[in-house]
């Protein structure tokens, strides 16, 4: 199998400003992220600056700008969420991991808070790595990451 090279993406796309955020998105969709390297090579490609690409990068969140780590918990902290203790669900992933929320210390984990995602009455809630978990307890969310180590 022939392994995929940022070039071999870009020569797809013709090398116009409508073509970056496609580009971009299936950059990140083979590689986990766009690097570094990578937007300055789109740069070149598309005859734009740098900061454009990381621009147009940075806007949406389905574009990655970091390599990403294996495991992403994502903890909702909005209002509902929070009155159903997410924040002592925060600490206890934070104690059982030896992780920070926000920090990317650890390269197998990275904990996240994010904003409601709609499940308001099944909170608190948890994502890992795509999948929704409701109601998550301190005592539920052992077994649910207990899969992951
Ligand atoms: S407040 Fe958490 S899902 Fe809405």
């Amino acid at each position: 199998m022939i392994k995929k090279t940022i070039q071999n993406i870009i020569l797809e796309f013709e090398p116009e400003a409508k073509n970056i955020l496609p580009a971009l998105k299936k950059i990140s969709a083979v590689f986990g992220y766009v690097s570094e390297e990578d937007v300055k090579i789109m740069a070149e490609y598309f005859g734009v600056s740098e900061s454009k690409i990381f621009e147009t990068a940075s806007f949406y969140d389905e574009i990655k700008t970091e390599k990403q780590p294996e495991i992403l918990i994502q903890i909702c902290n909005s209002a509902n969420c929070t009155v159903n203790n997410s924040f002592s669900i925060i600490s206890e992933v934070e104690n059982f991991l030896k992780i920070k929320a926000g920090s990317s210390a650890s390269s197998k984990f990275k904990l996240e808070e994010i904003s409601c995602l709609g499940r308001c009455a099944d909170g608190p809630v948890m994502v890992v790595n795509g999948k929704i978990f409701e109601r998550v307890t301190k005592s539920s969310l052992h077994g649910i990451l207990g899969e992951y180590l």
